[in-house]
């Protein structure tokens, strides 16, 4: 495929500088990225040939444990585009035909591009469920927390959503984004925040990934309430299980997407999420090393900033 953008996310930065803990170099980085096919291998039918794509990075083998009951995103052997093979950041990329998904006419290419960061929060919230009935609390307004808080509102309708930040500009972006209400947790102690508002969520979610954070969701989640858990800390959480038993609470963890691009672009394409607010900054491919350096030095000026390698 000829690529036309690529986002640029968090992990990209970690295999840019060597310390990403999975890839081999030399790598060509690139997860969240679409263009055109421009040519097919063997078995692949011709008639792909010209069609706008968004590629799926998981690629499973299909046949071990997780693979055969359905949950491919965790596969035993899996392999990640941009990761464990030759990514987007690239003119032109190879990826398997059946993750190169079709993309309609009224979703653009840079909102293409813009798959799979939603995928992330769709698999998320596919776990954990999400419903009118849910008050919804997600920690961190990043790319990621705001892909989440655009799913709960634009897909699930969420009752009521709450987003804690310690930065009061990423908060201005969730209240942009669909949240109901936002909150400085530097400034204020949320457990008894909340407490004073008389709100006990349904549904949290994690989103800024620091180890204290799935300890505290247990303490001020609802009765019956599911925690999702979106990062990857290395270190312990001190969670205390009397809570979790005590409300019979449900933790989801989450990683990357279990084939749910044709479900995201279908919310894309009906309106249900709007990609473009997300999206910051545009670059030339050219300027990649000025971005990767935007990205690092200045997040709080950036959301999403995409590579530009081809106007459609
Ligand atoms: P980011 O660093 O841009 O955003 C995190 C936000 O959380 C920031 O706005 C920060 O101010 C805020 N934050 C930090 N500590 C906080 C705290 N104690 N309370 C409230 N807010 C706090 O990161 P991004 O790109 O949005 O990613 C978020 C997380 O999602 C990362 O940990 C990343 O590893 C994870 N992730 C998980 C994926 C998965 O497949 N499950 C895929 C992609 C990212
Ligand atoms: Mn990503
Ligand atoms: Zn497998």
């Amino acid at each position: 495929m000829k690529i036309s953008y690529a986002g640029i996310c968090g992990s990209d930065l970690h295999i840019y500088h060597g310390s990403h803990p999975f890839v081999k170099y030399p790598r060509v980085i690139g997860h969240e990225f679409a263009g055109v096919i421009e040519a097919v291998g063997d078995g692949v039918s011709a008639s792909r040939i010209g069609q706008r794509v968004s590629v799926d990075p998981v690629v499973s083998c299909g046949h071990c444990y997780p693979c055969s009951i359905g949950r491919s995103n965790i596969c035993h052997n899996l392999q990640v585009v941009g990761v464990h093979r030759e990514g987007g950041f690239s003119e032109f990329c190879c990826v398997p035909d059946s993750l190169a998904y079709n993309v309609p006419d009224n979703i653009n290419a840079p909102a293409a591009a813009m798959v799979e960061p939603f995928s992330i929060a769709a698999n998320m919230l596919n776990r954990t469920g999400a419903s009118a009935r849910d008050v919804a609390l997600v920690y961190g307004a990043g790319p990621i927390g705001l892909t989440v808080v655009q799913v709960l509102k634009g897909v699930y309708g969420v009752k009521k959503l709450i987003v804690a930040d310690r930065l009061d500009s990423r908060l201005k972006g969730a209240l942009e984004n669909g949240a109901d209400v936002v909150v400085n947790n530097s400034e204020k102690e949320l457990a008894s925040w909340l407490q004073e508002q008389g709100i006990a969520p349904t549904l949290v979610i994690d989103a800024a990934c620091h180890p204290s954070i799935f300890a505290e969701a247990t303490q001020i989640a609802a009765p019956a309430g599911r925690i999702g858990l979106m990062g990857f800390p290395a270190e312990t959480s001190s969670v205390v299980q009397r809570f979790l038993n005590a409300k019979e609470l449900t933790v989801y963890a989450s990683r990357l997407n279990n084939k749910l691009f044709p479900t995201v672009i279908d919310w894309m394409a009906s309106g249900k999420i709007q990609p473009h607010k997300l999206i910051s900054h545009r670059f030339d491919f050219h300027d990649i090393k000025q971005a990767l350096n935007l990205f690092e030095t200045n997040p709080m000026a950036c959301c999403k900033v995409l590579l530009q390698f081809d106007e459609e």
